[in-house]
């Protein structure tokens, strides 16, 4: 593959840099061996926050909040971002105050299968990068949190190209991920309520679109309503409370 390694070393030429800060926190990362978005998943993902302006973003898997920090400073945007792993909860505790956005991040501590059912309100842009093989389980968590007209971006979802392969290709150890990312793509491209499409850059990346449309669309013409598209404004401080009322925000 030395034309694709090639080819990702001239986009990555291209792409527009990051702050002092966001290029050390990388680098430390890297050095960690903890994984964060890839220069191609940066490129489109400023590029999304640019042409949706999002007020409320709700990222799954903060690692150890080099993507928060990133939306951060390429939008206006309040991040709510789940993280489950105790030592990235403190590194990225320790960015967030380094990067000076504590008052922008609900920093929500713990495992997203039981966090986000708590969540209540909207958000208008969702990044999902958190366990590979539980993205279809919290679709219909992210699907009724997502406003209409928002944005789910997805990372990972090409698996380094391993997604192509027969099943019998596969590393048996990676088979379960492998057929929970196909039902998964499967899921967001054939569901009524979103477009989406997945684009090869980094480890591949779906970006979906709430249309807004309900799953009856199939329906004839005549027998469907016009579905009721809603504006996408968002009440700010909802969006950090659960439905039980309680917030368990961690302050960071
Ligand atoms: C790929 S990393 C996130 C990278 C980060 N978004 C970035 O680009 O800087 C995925 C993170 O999701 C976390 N994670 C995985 N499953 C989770 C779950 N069920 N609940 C909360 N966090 C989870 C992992 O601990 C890991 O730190």
């Amino acid at each position: 593959m030395a034309d694709r390694q090639r080819m990702n070393i001239f986009l990555d030429s291209l792409y527009r840099g990051n702050s002092a800060l966001l290029e050390n926190m990388e680098k430390e990362a890297h050095r960690a061996d903890v994984p964060v978005i890839r220069k191609g998943t940066q490129s489109v993902m400023r590029m999304l926050l640019a042409l949706k302006k999002p007020v409320e973003v709700l990222e799954i898997g903060t690692a150890v909040g080099f993507s928060a920090v990133f939306i951060l400073q390429n939008s206006d945007a309040h991040v709510t971002t789940i993280e489950n792993y105790a030592p990235r909860i403190a590194a990225a505790k320790e960015n967030f105050r380094r990067a000076g956005v504590e008052n922008r991040v609900t920093f929500l501590t713990g495992d997203a299968q039981n966090i986000l059912p708590g969540l209540a309100g909207s958000y208008d842009f969702v990044f999902m990068d958190a366990a590979k093989g539980q993205y279809s389980t919290f679709l219909p968590q992210v699907m009724r949190l997502l406003s209409p007209g928002g944005v789910l971006v997805t990372d990972n979802v090409l698996q380094e190209g391993e997604i192509l392969e027969s099943h019998y290709a596969v590393e048996r150890r990676n088979r379960t991920i492998y057929k929970r990312m196909r039902e998964y793509l499967r899921e967001i491209t054939e569901d009524p309520r979103l477009v989406t499409a997945v684009i090869e850059t980094g480890d591949g990346m779906a970006v979906s679109v709430k249309t807004g449309m309900e799953p009856d669309r199939a329906k004839p013409e005549e027998s469907r309503n016009a579905a009721p598209v809603t504006s996408g404004t968002i009440g700010a401080a909802a969006c950090v409370k659960h439905v039980d009322g309680s917030d368990t925000a961690d302050s960071v």
